[in-house]
């Protein structure tokens, strides 16, 4: 069956000595209470990705994610981290496609299916990120723009590659914004994705994918959100900067 998995994106946040103690504070704190089987990702800027995964091997609970990597191997491309860079520091997940990266660094979705094949060559698992702006959903187009997401950036995959992928729906409106998609939004188009890659893959690989939810998901909300059927857990921003609050939302399924 599917997994429940909570993942933290830190963003362009935390310095090296507060990373480390913000991820130390997770940990002591997850140690110390009893959840379910749910994974715990915690995805940080590129500097902490060796530290993080060392600390990581300790508390087994949590696994570390990369923000982004390129889509070549290695080469002359100043400013750049790899795919298998990432991968050699025991990290095990890499977020693609996040609005952030398409909307202020131009990545479309034909660049985003280049990274996911060659995160995918490195045995990293995408976090791939899809969701629409406030625009295309008050102009009625979302279903539209999400289902070109998909289909552009990761149903290319054949069946064996796209099992390990993690999609997250993240509507651009909410991110950061405070105003949440409604649980009854959010389980509309979650279901609206599973029913396309059913089409796609099949029903088996539909109901072992892990879809996520992230927009301004916070404690308060959390619950509400993951209780729905095809939502299987946050992928949180603002919320997980903070030790007790991304608990918190760990705490909610
Ligand atoms: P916020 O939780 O801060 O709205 O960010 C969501 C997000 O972009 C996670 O990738």
């Amino acid at each position: 069956m599917r997994k429940n998995i909570v993942a933290g994106n830190w963003k362009m946040n935390m310095d090296y000595t507060s990373g480390v103690s913000l991820f130390s504070e997770i940990s002591n704190i997850l140690s110390n209470i009893v959840t379910g089987d749910q994974e715990v990702i915690v995805c940080p800027p590129y500097i902490h990705l060796n530290s993080l995964a060392q600390l990581a091997k300790v508390n087994n609970r949590i696994s570390i994610g990369a923000q982004n990597c390129h889509q070549a191997e290695s080469g002359a491309f100043t400013g750049e981290i790899s795919a298998p860079m990432i991968k050699s520091m025991g990290v095990e997940y890499v977020i693609l496609g996040h609005s952030e990266r398409r909307q202020y660094f131009g990545e479309d979705n034909f660049l985003l299916a280049q990274k996911v094949d060659t995160a995918l060559k490195n045995y990293l698992r995408p976090i791939f990120c899809i969701g629409e702006t406030l625009e295309q959903r008050n102009g009625n187009i979302h279903f539209q723009v999400i289902k070109q997401q998909l289909e552009e950036g990761v149903f290319h995959l054949p069946k064996d590659d796209f099992a390990h992928i993690i999609l997250a729906y993240e509507p651009v409106w909410a991110i950061g914004t405070g105003l949440t998609a409604t649980p009854e939004q959010a389980q509309e188009v979650h279901a609206f994705i599973r029913k396309e890659v059913e089409t796609k893959y099949g029903s088996t690989i539909a109901n072992n994918l892990t879809i996520l939810y992230g927009g301004s998901c916070n404690p308060k909300n959390a619950k509400e959100l993951f209780s729905q059927p095809d939502i299987d857990g946050g992928l949180i921003g603002g919320a997980s900067l903070k030790a007790r609050d991304f608990v918190d939302i760990i705490k909610a399924f």
